[in-house]
């Protein structure tokens, strides 16, 4: 495949996710599941799209991309934490914010 098409995946799978987990610090408890589901799928496809590029983009292990796995990482675990802690949902939206943020300097301004 084109590294566009893994361009795409990573940066759709990517808006996906942000945007349940954001939903899942403020949705319905009934809701979880079906939520849990998406953030899941976003979050292996984000990660299949970022090894993709890796992969074609012949980038190796920059210290960027190790930082980007850690966003992931946090982010990915994020949506489950909203539903077992809503008093913490202010906090939450706090630290995923900060993960999409760093993320996405880290690959345009790739300090390391
Ligand atoms: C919170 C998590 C992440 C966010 C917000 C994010 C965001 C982005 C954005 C906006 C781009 C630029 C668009 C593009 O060139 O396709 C990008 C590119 C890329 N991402 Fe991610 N990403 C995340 C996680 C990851 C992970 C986990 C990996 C590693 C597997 C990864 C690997 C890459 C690679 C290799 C590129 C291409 C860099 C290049 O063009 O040279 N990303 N990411």
């Amino acid at each position: 495949m084109p590294p566009t098409v893994y361009s795409i995946i990573h940066v759709l799978s990517i808006l996906v996710l942000t945007g349940y987990t954001f939903y899942a610090f403020a949705a319905a408890p009934e809701s979880r599941k079906r939520v849990l589901m998406i953030t899941g799928i976003a979050s292996v496809l984000a990660l299949v799209g970022g090894f993709g590029l890796q992969a074609k983009l012949a980038l190796g292990w920059p210290g960027w991309l190790f930082v980007k796995i850690v966003c992931w990482l946090t982010l990915s675990a994020l949506a489950g934490f909203g539903y077992r802690r809503r008093q913490s949902a202010p906090t939450l939206a706090a630290v995923a914010f900060a993960c999409v943020t760093v993320a996405v300097v880290m690959v345009y301004v790739r300090p390391f």
